[in-house]
């Protein structure tokens, strides 16, 4: 069986498999990354969003071999240690999870609009294409506007770059106080929350 290696949430990977086995499968069967969530297999849904090389793409659409010497990301390798992304803790802010299950994906694209554009409008933002069988489409709207403000908010007087990754494609659609400032039970429920964005997996899928 071939081998294939590629840089996975900052980490150098080997898959061994047939060429034509789907990203999505390597990861989730493979490798044990359960981010990505299944959906359609189709690249329909958006699911499984995640980034190569900085941009949104669709696992379950893309070989194994077409990633090979490249860089992938999943919504595990989005918070920077015990730092979320400032989208993840827009999410939380904004509690926008229902279910879950299309989080991850809805997260991975947000990030990529994000990334290429800084203030991005209802159209933008429509035009994100991933599915949501909740309907948490409004709350996904509030916090993407909600992150886009903390992602431009001066840090010690200097403006934060707005993104590192450059996305394409991709396709997508927060009260509390910060992540820092919540206590007790809020902190409880906000921290259930943070593990459920980066690796949701409430029913074990
Ligand atoms: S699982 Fe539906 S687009 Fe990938
Ligand atoms: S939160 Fe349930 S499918 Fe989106």
């Amino acid at each position: 069986m071939p081998k294939y290696s590629f840089m996975l949430n900052g980490q150098k990977v080997q898959v061994d498999a047939p060429g034509d086995l789907s990203v999505l499968w390597a990861l989730r069967d493979k490798l044990g990354v359960t981010g990505p969530k299944y959906g359609c297999g189709i690249n329909v849904c958006k699911a499984c969003t995640s980034h190569l090389d900085g941009k949104a793409f669709n696992p379950c659409v893309t070989n194994v071999r077409d990633v090979a010497g490249r860089e992938v990301t999943t919504i595990e390798g989005l918070a920077d240690g015990d730092d979320l992304h400032p989208v993840q803790e827009a999410w939380l802010e904004q509690d926008v999870a229902q279910c879950g299950y299309c989080q991850p994906g809805q997260i991975m694209a947000a990030v990529a609009l994000l990334a290429r554009t800084s203030d991005p409008t209802d159209e933008d933002i429509d035009a994100i294409k991933n599915v949501c069988r909740c309907g948490s489409y409004f709350r996904i709207r509030e916090a993407i506007k909600a992150a886009a403000l903390k992602m431009a908010a001066p840090v010690d007087g200097a403006a934060t770059p707005v993104a590192a990754a450059t996305a394409e494609s991709q396709t997508l659609p927060a009260t509390g106080a910060g992540k820092t400032a919540v206590v007790g039970a809020a902190a409880l429920a906000a921290a259930a929350a943070a593990r459920l964005l980066r690796d949701e997996d409430p029913q074990g899928a």
